[in-house]
């Protein structure tokens, strides 16, 4: 009997820190009806992926995760992004053919730890240009998709003020560029050591939240977008203009409660960004990229047998916007 072909793979032997991360042979896997088979060229490491590892979760999503992901440790390999070439495609599947070269998100189903991993045709997956490097198409599906509905929500008009408060990550480095392509005026906050790669994107001020809020410097913002959902809400709220929107990823029970009260008895708005599985907008993205209007930051490569000390460095606190993980 021929023994049925295996892949690497990165299995997590429990919830906590980088050290749980090691490389397994495991069953290389088969598309099954509406799935895609790809092979994982590059990935990255995401603040989903260290959230989901360290099991560093709100309150409220502790059950509903530990259900779907595991309850002693994560079921399934880890890793959001991706960039590869389909492989295989199950029964059904007609957006995408073998041979073809795409990038994207794996969202809930994760898996892109990998040499190979199969997803349905329905996740946020898109050809990627030619032009675009593993590297840079990696690095670009969540926190690109995130940025792109903020962009739309947000609604920004030349000359307006917006404050992105963890501004320097992989949500934020897309961000600061997006509203300063739609002519706002723009204050990122993080850390001193990512202030001289904001300005390189365009950012107008930089605030170091270790020293100092932004919410109490007496400006108001027509938009803010706090990546990290750290900063506090009642101050963001009085530092917006009167018809100023709050833009979060992060909502909770609590925060959304807030904002509806807010929406009650102000014209100041809470809207929640999240990535779309809309084929256009990753579409919008790969044509950005593609002509260099946009750029993933790309702080460290790592090769997939090195993921531990990868989500060591995420940890650390000091990554510049993305940290990519080669695979093939
Ligand atoms: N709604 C959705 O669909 C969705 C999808 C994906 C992710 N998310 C959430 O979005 C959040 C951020 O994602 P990301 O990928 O941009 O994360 P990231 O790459 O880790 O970037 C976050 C940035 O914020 C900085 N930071 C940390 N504490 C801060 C504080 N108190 N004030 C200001 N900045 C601070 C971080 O600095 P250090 O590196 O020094 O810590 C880092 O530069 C995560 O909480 C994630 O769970 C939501």
């Amino acid at each position: 009997m021929t023994p049925s072909p295996t892949m690497k793979a990165v299995l997590a032997s429990a919830y906590g820190s980088p050290d749980v991360l090691a490389l397994h042979d495991v069953p290389k896997p088969t598309p099954k009806p509406g799935e895609i088979l790809i092979r994982v060229s590059a990935t990255s490491v995401s603040a989903g992926d260290c959230e989901i590892r360290s099991f560093k979760v709100l309150p409220f999503l502790w059950l509903p995760l530990r259900l779907w992901m595991g309850l002693r440790r994560p079921r399934m390999v880890l890793g959001q992004e991706l960039v590869g070439v389909v492989e295989a495609v199950g029964d059904g599947v007609t957006r995408f053919a073998p041979g073809q070269r795409v990038f994207g998100l794996s969202d809930t189903y994760f898996g892109s730890y990998a040499e190979y991993t199969c997803l349905p045709q329905t996740v946020p997956l898109a050809a990627a240009p030619a032009n675009l490097t593993d590297d840079q198409a990696a690095a670009a599906p969540l926190g690109g998709l995130i940025a792109l509905d903020f962009l739309r929500k947000a609604g920004i008009q030349p000359g307006q003020r917006v404050a992105i408060n963890g501004a320097g990550g992989s949500m934020g480095t897309f961000a600061v560029q997006l509203a300063k392509q739609a002519g706002a005026v723009v204050t990122a906050i993080d850390t001193a050591d990512k202030h001289e790669m904001l300005r390189s994107l365009g950012a107008d001020t930089v605030v170091d939240f270790r020293r100092e809020d932004f919410t109490q410097r007496g400006q108001t913002f027509d938009a803010i977008l706090d990546v990290v959902g750290k900063a506090d809400f009642g101050r963001c709220v009085r530092a917006l203009t009167p018809n100023g929107r709050y833009l979060t990823p992060n909502p909770t029970p609590s925060l959304m409660a807030r904002a509806w009260w807010l929406h009650r008895t102000s014209q100041k708005r809470v809207s929640v960004v999240f990535t779309h599985d809309e084929a256009t907008l990753l579409d919008d993205l790969a044509a950005r990229l593609a002509s260099g209007s946009l750029q993933s930051v790309i702080d460290r490569r790592y090769p997939l047998e090195h993921i531990a000390e990868a989500h060591r460095y995420a940890d650390s606190g000091r990554k510049l916007g993305n940290i990519v993980i080669t695979v093939a």
